[in-house]
C-alpha cells in the first residue's frame, strides 16, 4: 500500500530539517510559471531541491524548476515552493498536494498560490493580474478522495470562503494604489494538458468563470482542508482559446508571464509587508505538530 500522507509529510519534514535546519514560517508560497525570480530575492536563503525531498513528485514542465527555499522576505519568515507539479503530469493528486501539506507541517498558516491562466472574461487583457475570489473545479477530481485523515482536517471541509476575504481586499487595494490592472474573478481549473477548445471556453463563460488554468485548485482544497488561509493570484498570460483569433503556445504563456513578473512580485511584496500573520504562527505550528505526532 502507498505510504499515507501523514507519514510522507513527517518523513519529508524530517529530511528537510536535517538538511537545512529547523523551518518556522507563518507564510508559504507556491509559485507557478515565471515567478521563480521571487525565490532569488529571499534573504539568508536555505534551499533544497525537490528531488532531495522524499515523496515529493518532481515537475517535468519547463519554467517550473522545483526547489524549496526558506528565509526572510519583506520582513517575514517565508517558505517558498518554487515550481509545482500538475495533475496532468500523471502524479496522483495526493502527491500533487503534498507540497502544501508540507507547508502546513512546517508551521505555515497563510499560503499564497500563484499561477498562469488564460483569460475567459472578454474584458480582461493578457498581462493583467487576477485575485481569485473563488474557483470552479472542472478537474473532476479531489485530492481528498479516499479515507479521510482527521489529523489533517475534516471529512467535509467547508469551501464557502476558499480565498480569504481580508487578503483579497488587501491585495486589490494595494494593486489599485500601484496602478496595476488587477481584477477579482473566478478561476476554473481544468485537467489539461491540451488547452481548451473555443466551445469549452464558451461553456466556462456561461458557468461564470473569468480565467482558466490547469493548477491551483487541488492545492487550495488541501490547504482549506487543513484550515490554512489562502490567497490566490493569477497572471493572465493569454486570452483563452477562441477569444483572440490566434492559437495558443506555451512559449507565449511563458513570455507574457515573464513580462508581468515585476508587477506581480511587487504586488506580492506589498501584500506580504501589509499582511497580518505573525501572531498565529506558533499556535498553528504547535497544533499541526501535535497532529503529526498523534
Ligand atoms: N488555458 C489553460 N491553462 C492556461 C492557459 C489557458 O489558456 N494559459 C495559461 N495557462
Amino acid at each position: 500500500m502507498a505510504i499515507s500522507s501523514i507519514a510522507a509529510i513527517r518523513e519529508a519534514i524530517g529530511v528537510i530539517e536535517s538538511r537545512i535546519g529547523a523551518v518556522r514560517a507563518p507564510l508559504g508560497m507556491i509559485l507557478g510559471s515565471g515567478l521563480g525570480g521571487l525565490a532569488d530575492q529571499i534573504e539568508n536563503p536555505r534551499s533544497l531541491s525537490y528531488s532531495a525531498i522524499p515523496h515529493l513528485p518532481s515537475s517535468s514542465v519547463a519554467g517550473h524548476a522545483g526547489k524549496l527555499v526558506c528565509g526572510t522576505w519583506q520582513g517575514s519568515e517565508v517558505v517558498v515552493l518554487s515550481g509545482r507539479v500538475h495533475c496532468y503530469e500523471g502524479h496522483p493528486l495526493d502527491r500533487v498536494v503534498l507540497p502544501v501539506q508540507l507547508l502546513a507541517g512546517l508551521g505555515v498558516h497563510t499560503v499564497l498560490v500563484t499561477n498562469a491562466a488564460g483569460a475567459v472574461n472578454a474584458d480582461y487583457k493578457p498581462g493583467d493580474l487576477m485575485v481569485l475570489s473563488d474557483h470552479i473545479n472542472m478537474q473532476a477530481k479531489s485530492p481528498l478522495i479516499g479515507k479521510n485523515d482527521a489529523r489533517l482536517g475534516p471529512r467535509f471541509p467547508d469551501m464557502t470562503e476558499a480565498y480569504a476575504k481580508e487578503l483579497r481586499e488587501l491585495t486589490l487595494r494595494l494593486a489599485a494604489e500601484r496602478g496595476l490592472r488587477v481584477h477579482e474573478g473566478i478561476y476554473a481549473a481544468v485537467l489539461g494538458p491540451s488547452y481548451e477548445t473555443p466551445a469549452e471556453v464558451r461553456m466556462l463563460q456561461i458557468l461564470g468563470a473569468d480565467a482558466v488554468g490547469m493548477s491551483t485548485v487541488p492545492e487550495v482544497i488541501a490547504a482549506r482542508h487543513m484550515g490554512m488561509r489562502v490567497l490566490g493570484l493569477s497572471c493572465l498570460t493569454n486570452m483563452a482559446a477562441g477569444l483572440s483569433g490566434g492559437t495558443l503556445h506555451h512559449d507565449e504563456v511563458k513570455e507574457v508571464a515573464g513580462a508581468a513578473t515585476e508587477g506581480m512580485i511587487g504586488l506580492i511584496a506589498a501584500t506580504v509587508r501589509a499582511m497580518p500573520t505573525c501572531e498565529v504562527r506558533e499556535s498553528f505550528r504547535a497544533h499541526f505538530e501535535a497532529q503529526l505526532m498523534a
